[in-house]
């Protein structure tokens, strides 16, 4: 731990094979059983384009069960290596125990000796380093390497996560949000001189009754304790929102529910198991403690756990549930980045932690559990599929005016300045050097426009979502007569792209 090449060195991933990088398929035998989950490869390329070095750390106990054979395991491990090789990703070593727990072996997770002599082999930073896994003992190995653990919920990770202890809030559905995950705090490490300072000075404000915007992985939030009225308060005159509107309360794990919400059902239960961390609000029946402001008088409230490395870090030093409706002027776009907040409200707050681009981009999915079946009052960055994966079907309330419901269901809402309109299918369009448009994947007629926002020429839904507010904002940044807006898909987060430019549109 003393060594100083530790700490100037750089920083490395640790990854898990199999349920991490790989389907787990049970004992992998040869290159044919071998499964690269389709986020693997664009998750790795970008956390090492970022400096991290690579490395794999897998267990192979079934080798000392005579399960399989040695040769197996190396001959799968140099199969992953090369595949992943052919896509430029360069995987320094595969530390690989073969042992079962008998043999007391110095390599077996979650024994960090593997980890050091890499670190000392490679000159390696394991404070800035990283250990994924679909396996408590991963997170357990990354604490004693004096690195952080980011546990995934894919391979096994979903049956284990009970035996987690407490205090981990790094967990993630696949390889493709570890990365995220790793990628914001290396991203806001370089941007701050020193960032824990940085939390734990907002964290002091918001215990004090100040006002902060933080980061959240769907979009920047602005946050007070929330059980202060008159810190509650000020949110509602920064933002200048009316007071009917109920806030959401941020928590910084599952436990902090009890403190907000009287009851939580059985299916509300097993959605925090299995989405929170994660861009799912649910709306419970409210305890008497929180306040009718917060509310809107309503005897429900609302409540998540953010899935960004600040916003977790924030909530708990502060130690308070944090009451936060989006960091944006009533009715306009959500910010998606600290200069978004920075812009327009950057007076009014007492302090905007800056977590880099938010990695979903579009608000929470919100359920309310206030009647009897669960209902959708607000698409968003939890697919409506998952949740139906999960307790069956569920009820998507449609849009209104009515109040109070859910004012994030207002017909117009996260609008632009500029007139919105949307295009409909197989129209010409207008186009115009005045006229800007948005397209989900590209559009034969771009070059008729003034400008042209591409959500995600690959097509994919979730870059398309996490582009879709900086795009409003940039073309509205234009002074442009109209923008025209594509539709996307209509399923898994289409549904919340499509739903905010509906309201846009009004
Ligand atoms: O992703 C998000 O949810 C972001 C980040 C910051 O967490 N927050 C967010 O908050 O979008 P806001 O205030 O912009 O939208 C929250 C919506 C509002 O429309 C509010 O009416 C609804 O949630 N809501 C809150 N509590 C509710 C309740 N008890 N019953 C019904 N709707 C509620
Ligand atoms: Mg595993």
């Amino acid at each position: 731990m003393t060594d100083p090449a530790r700490h100037t060195g750089r920083p490395a991933v640790f990854l898990d094979r199999d349920g991490t990088l790989i389907e787990d398929r049970g004992w992998l035998r040869s290159p044919a059983d071998v499964r690269i989950f389709s986020d693997t490869v664009p998750a790795l390329k970008r956390l090492a384009a970022a400096g991290h070095e690579l490395f794999i750390a897998t267990q192979q106990s079934g080798v000392a069960r005579g399960l399989l054979t040695a040769e197996e395991v190396r001959t799968v491990n140099a199969h992953v290596v090369a595949r992943l090789a052919a896509e430029g990703i360069v995987i320094r070593e595969v530390l690989c125990c073969m042992h079962g727990p008998e043999a007391g072996c110095d390599c077996r997770k979650p024994n960090p000796a593997p980890l050091l002599r890499a670190a000392d082999e490679f000159g390696l930073d394991l404070s800035r380093s990283f250990v994924v896994g679909d396996h408590p003992h991963d997170v357990e190995l990354a604490r004693r390497a004096g690195a952080r653990g980011v546990y995934v919920r894919s391979g096994h990770g979903d049956r284990h996560r009970d035996e987690l202890p407490e205090h981990v809030t790094a967990i993630v559905p696949g390889i493709r949000e570890a990365a995220e995950w790793m990628l914001t705090l290396h991203a806001a490490g370089e941007r701050s001189a020193d960032l824990d300072a940085e939390v734990a000075q907002a964290a002091d404000r918001l215990r004090r009754g100040g006002v902060v915007a933080f980061p959240t992985e769907t979009v920047y939030g602005l946050g007070a304790d929330a059980r202060n009225d008159a810190a509650v308060a000020r949110i509602f005159e920064i933002k200048g929102r009316p007071r009917f509107d109920p806030l959401i309360v941020h928590v910084s794990e599952p436990g902090m529910v009890a403190d907000v919400a009287a009851e939580i059902p059985p299916a509300a239960r097993e959605l925090i198991r299995r989405f929170w961390p994660g861009p799912l609000t649910l709306v419970l029946p409210k305890r008497a403690e929180v306040s009718d402001l917060v509310t809107a008088g309503l005897p429900t409230v609302g409540v998540r756990m953010p899935r960004h490395p600040l916003a977790l870090e924030l909530i708990h030093r502060a130690g308070v549930p944090v009451a936060a409706p989006s960091a944006n002027p009533f009715g306009r776009t959500s910010p998606t980045r600290a200069e978004h907040v920075a812009s327009r409200l950057g007076g009014a707050v007492d302090a905007i932690l800056d977590g880099g681009p938010c990695a979903v981009g579009v608000e929470s999915t919100i359920l309310s559990f206030a009647e009897e079946r669960p209902v959708v009052l607000r698409v968003g960055g939890l697919e409506l599929e998952a949740i139906e994966a999960a307790i069956g079907p569920v009820r998507v309330a449609p849009p209104t005016d009515d109040l109070p419901l859910a004012p994030g269901r207002l017909l117009r809402h996260y609008a632009p300045h500029t007139r919105l309109v949307l295009v409909e299918e197989a129209a010409a369009l207008p186009g115009g050097a005045r006229a800007g448009l948005i397209t989900f994947r590209g559009h034969p007629q771009e070059a008729a426009f003034g400008a042209v926002e591409v959500l995600s020429r690959a097509g994919d839904l979730r870059e398309a979502a996490a582009h879709l507010f900086a795009a409003m904002r940039r073309l509205d940044a234009l002074g442009l007569d109209v923008i025209h807006a594509e539709r996307a898909p209509d399923h898994g987060l289409g549904r919340a792209i499509n739903d905010r430019l509906r309201r846009a549109a009004r």
